[in-house]
């Protein structure tokens, strides 16, 4: 059984319907990619399936449980996690203090592994407000592994970052998440990343799926590569 679903899930900003119907499955381990334009309700669909947001229909399910009109912060106890588009970092906080603080609230992990990881050693003991953009968004990446959760919901973990980082990045999630045995849902426009990080890759489109498969089965699909891809496929 998947460990996370979203079954039918439609969110409504008054007139516009920005996710219309969407269905997921997660599994442990896996990277599930999700792509799509700017307003392809991305965004949306992490908000709904974290809580931030009720959807107007559909249903979410933590092991086969209906979570739906749980909140974000009983999600988040419940070991599912999420990042945010923009980075999150406390400016004027440590990288320690801020990891040490999460750990304590989602229950007192070691935070060796993943600051070793995610290369925060050399950093551990700066303020966020003076490290580099790309150490911020690991730091984020960070924050939403610890407490052991199932799920983890990432927004853009590349947004801003340059190629290099990127790549390490991605690498450094799929690593994460299969050591881990972490349901990871991946939003990203770094499409080329995508692809080689993801074992399952869905498309949205206008708020609908256009089409969910292997990063194979979606490279080939006409109607993505007409609609999504362009030459770029
Ligand atoms: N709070 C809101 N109020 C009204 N409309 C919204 C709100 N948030 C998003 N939308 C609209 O919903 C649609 C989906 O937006 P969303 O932010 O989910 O897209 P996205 O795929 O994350 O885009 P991006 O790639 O730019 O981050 C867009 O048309 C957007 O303008
Ligand atoms: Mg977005």
């Amino acid at each position: 059984m998947s460990v996370f679903e979203a079954r039918g899930l439609t969110v409504r900003y008054g007139a516009l319907i920005a996710l219309g119907g969407v269905h997921i499955a997660l599994e442990p381990g896996v990277v599930h990619g999700v792509i799509g334009p700017n307003g392809a309700g991305k965004s949306t669909f992490i908000d709904a399936l974290s809580g931030r947001k009720n959807p107007s229909s559909g249903t979410v399910h933590l092991d086969g449980h209906d979570i739906t009109r749980r909140s974000a912060q009983w999600r988040r106890q419940h070991g599912v996690s999420r990042s945010f588009q923009r980075t999150s970092v406390f400016p004027s906080m440590t990288v320690r203090q801020q990891l040490s603080m999460v750990a304590h609230k989602n229950g007192r992990e070691r935070l060796d592994h993943v600051v070793d990881t995610l290369g925060l050693g050399a950093v551990i003991d700066r303020v966020c407000a003076e490290i580099a953009y790309g150490t911020q968004r690991s730091v984020d990446l960070a924050i939403a592994l610890l407490g052991q959760p199932r799920v983890v919901l990432l927004d853009e973990p590349c947004a801003g970052l340059v190629a290099d980082e990127s790549g390490r990045m991605l690498e450094h999630i799929r690593i994460l998440c299969r050591e881990r045995n972490v349901a990871a849902l991946l939003v990203e426009h770094h499409v080329e990343g995508v692809f080689q990080t993801c074992d399952v890759i869905t498309v949205l489109d206008l708020g609908k799926v256009l089409v969910s498969g292997t990063p194979d089965e979606v490279r080939a699909d006409e109607n993505v590569i007409r609609a999504y891809l362009g030459s770029a496929a």
